[in-house]
């Protein structure tokens, strides 16, 4: 799945602009700057497809990538906090929130959960609406490599205790850095027994 060729197809800023949900597609959904644009370069070996940066509110459109020959993978922007003015944070949440609760060709969302910071009370809406969607989601933890070993247990306790609430939730969690490459393997395993 991830060998064949991965491209940009389009960035999308309404459901009207949404490609046709001909094919399944996963979602990367989590925090302002918790690390989704990265993972999907990571995921996708390619450094700059989707763009990242240290600057929350990077992505401002939900942008969609070709994976493999007819799925999709999809970044979303971040919710919470965002450097960008109020009205045009306003406008992505109620886009995401479109996006998550109406697409029907998405198969599961992967909700993005600093190793640092565990599950905050905006991933803990999120993972609500994605419940009354009925979408399946699954949590994957970012930027481990930023966590001693000792000190991550306790994190994915609070993590593991959040999830366990949500009947939409997927129990198990995957931990990654794409700074290290850290599950990045595991996920793409995960991804291709989906599409
Ligand atoms: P928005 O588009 O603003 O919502 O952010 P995002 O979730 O797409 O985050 P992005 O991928 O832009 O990454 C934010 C910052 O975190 C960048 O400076 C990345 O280099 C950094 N980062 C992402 N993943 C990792 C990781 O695994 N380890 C470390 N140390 N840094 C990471
Ligand atoms: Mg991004």
């Amino acid at each position: 799945l991830f060998a064949g060729e991965t491209d940009f197809v389009k960035g999308v800023v309404a459901m009207d602009g949404m490609p046709p949900d001909d094919r399944l597609e996963v979602c990367f959904a989590g925090r302002s700057n918790v690390g989704k644009s990265t993972l999907i370069n990571a995921l996708t070996g390619r450094k700059a497809l989707a763009r990242a940066s240290n600057t929350p509110g990077r992505t401002q459109e939900i942008n969609f990538f070709t994976c493999g020959e007819s799925h999709y993978l999809v970044d979303l922007p971040g919710y919470g906090y965002a450097n960008a003015p109020v009205k045009t944070v306003e406008k992505w949440q109620r886009l995401l929130k479109a996006y998550l609760s109406g697409r029907a060709s998405l198969r599961r969302a992967f909700v993005l959960i600093d190793t640092r910071h565990g599950v905050k009370a905006v991933d803990e809406e999120i993972m609500s609406l994605l419940d009354r969607s009925a979408v399946t989601f699954q949590v994957v933890m970012t930027k481990a490599d930023k966590v001693k070993e000792s000190e991550r247990e306790a994190i994915l306790t609070q993590v593991r205790g959040a999830i366990a609430k949500h009947p939409a939730a997927y129990p198990e969690m995957i931990l990654t850095s794409s700074e290290k490459g850290l599950g990045i393997d595991v996920l793409r395993a995960v991804i291709a027994t989906l599409v």
